[in-house]
């Protein structure tokens, strides 16, 4: 099967911070998950270059926009690199074939009589790119996500006939599971039952974007020619892209997973542009919440970000991973705090799964001569082989809900629940009497096996972690294999030999 998954497509008016690391980390946890599940996987990211954010932003820095934006893309780049992010397609709304499929998708809506010349009057939020619809009437109109003033806009542009969507929109994000999470899906069929205006697609004052084919003095508003970035993306490798070609490419994406901010763009507007131009339409948009600092959203604009590349080179990519994939539950907010995060990664990861493997590992060379012991003597003892084949069900169903901080805890259930296992069965005492020797190894065999099943299912979450632990019993794992038949209670060889233990993760210590 094949599953295509998009980020949304970043501005380049700063370089990366925590949330879009934190979308692009979801997206890459989901991606591994379906590709060790066998599909056929299609990640996209990308960059979103034009637009008057950006031209302003180059303007200040006294650099033609372009160069700033290449500058500023390499840094996405080296940051998805240093982040071990598995993405396909990177697509930049710069490049030439991205040109090529937003005339030629502006033509088909044209030919569906859905774009008109009028007048645009309204406020406007510089940092979303986006009108509002009913700013609040005190003196100082701020946008409520930027806390910048709105500017006062009244210029000629060309419209987009969204209204002419209404009931098609309306059937479209009822049908179950396209919005997601449920409250998202709610917001957005309030929004639209009070009528969808149609939206202006293009601009006379910007000149930092893609010229409008027959009305050569306006470029393309800046979203109109973003979201043309999912199709444009999957004609990366083409000569001659287009948009005839994009169904055998991989078009329509399974799921848009975008943060709340970014909803009505990709659950409205864009299924009713792809209508008009007669394509087919993403499957599901999911809207994640946001992570804050103290209450507010974290962002570039409010400069109240935290630097990922200092959390990376601190604490390394799977504590953060971890941090933000289990402790954040995909579509609620999620706050930032420094000592959540050393407790959560201390408990977790170096007390929970590190300190079960480096013990169990040290007590099975010791009693076993480095070896896994052999339980080939009959074992019938299936506590944890009921618990961990109930752990993998639920992980798996977790998973392909999209509900990874759900799927991290089985995880961490499973550990917890081997723990007891082992501190009940007390092998260290029950090794004193040697006719034990067949109890106490049938014990060893089930913790080490609980763990290996632990370690292949932090795979898709913390694959550097994952890759540790598997080296502690042995390197037993085989990317030629199926993933999920490695899952299989009982693949752990008797009689193979245990690598020295070594923590897999050091404590962190508080600042
Ligand atoms: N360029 C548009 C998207 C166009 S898609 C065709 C855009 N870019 S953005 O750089 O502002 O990125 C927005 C996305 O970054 C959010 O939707 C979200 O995925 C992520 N995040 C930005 N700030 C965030 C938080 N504070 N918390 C979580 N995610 C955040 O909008």
């Amino acid at each position: 099967m094949s599953f295509v998954i998009t980020t949304p497509l970043y501005y380049v008016n700063d370089k990366p911070h925590l949330g879009s690391i934190y979308t692009t980390l979801i997206c890459d946890s989901i991606a591994r998950f379906k590709r060790l599940s066998g599909d056929h996987v299609i990640f996209i990211t990308g960059v979103d270059e034009h637009g008057l954010k950006i031209q302003r932003t180059a303007n200040d820095k006294k650099v033609e926009p372009q160069s700033y934006c290449d500058g500023i893309s390499n840094i996405f780049l080296q940051n998805w690199k240093n982040w071990d992010i598995t993405y396909n397609k990177y697509i930049r709304t710069s490049s030439q074939i991205h040109e090529s499929i937003v005339n030629e998708f502006y033509n088909r809506v044209k030919k569906s009589n859905d774009i008109y010349m009028g007048v645009q009057k309204g406020w406007y939020c510089v940092g979303c790119e986006e009108f509002k619809e009913n700013p609040d009437n005190s003196s100082s109109r701020k946008c409520p996500i930027h806390q910048k003033n709105l500017e006062w806009k009244n210029e000629e542009n060309l419209f987009f006939r969204l209204s002419k969507y209404q009931s098609q929109i309306e059937d479209l994000i009822k049908q179950p599971g396209f919005i997601e999470p449920i409250e998202r899906r709610n917001e957005i069929i309030s929004f639209v039952s009070k009528g969808l205006k149609d939206f202006s697609i293009s601009r006379t004052n910007v000149s930092w974007g893609i010229s409008v084919p027959d009305t050569q003095s306006h470029t393309f508003y800046v979203w109109f020619d973003a979201l043309l970035g999912y199709v444009s993306a999957l004609s990366l490798d083409m000569k001659n892209p287009s948009l005839k070609d994009s169904n055998t490419n991989g078009w329509p994406v399974d799921i848009h997973l975008i943060g709340k901010d970014i909803l009505r763009f990709h659950a409205v507007y864009w299924p009713a542009m792809l209508m008009s131009a007669e394509m087919m339409l993403p499957k599901k948009v999911f809207g994640h919440g946001f992570l804050t600092r103290e209450g507010q959203k974290m962002g570039k604009s409010l400069g109240n970000v935290l630097d990922p590349n200092l959390l990376l080179s601190k604490y390394g990519r799977d504590a953060v991973r971890w941090y933000l994939l289990k402790d954040i539950s995909l579509g609620s907010d999620g706050d930032f705090q420094n000592k959540r995060f050393v407790d959560i990664i201390n408990n977790d990861l170096a007390n929970t799964i590190g300190n079960l493997l480096n013990r169990t590992s040290s007590m099975s060379r010791k009693w076993f001569n480095n070896r896994v012991p052999n339980n080939e003597m009959l074992n019938d003892d299936n506590t944890l082989e009921i618990f961990s084949n109930k752990a993998v069900e639920n992980y798996i169903n977790y998973f392909n809900l999209f509900e990874i901080d759900s799927a991290a805890n089985v995880i961490l259930n499973l550990a917890i629940n081997t723990n007891l296992y082992l501190n009940e069965k007390q092998p260290w005492i029950l090794i004193k009497n040697e006719k034990n020797i067949n109890l106490v190894s049938n014990i060893i065999y089930n913790v080490l096996e609980s763990t290996r099943i632990i370690g292949l299912l932090l795979l898709p979450i913390l694959p550097e972690l994952s890759k540790k632990i598997d080296f502690q019993l042995g390197s037993l794992y085989n990317d030629k294999i199926s993933w999920k038949k490695q899952l299989d209670w009982g693949k752990l060889k008797h009689k193979s030999l245990l690598p020295v233990p070594s923590p897999i993760i050091e404590k962190l210590e508080y600042d």
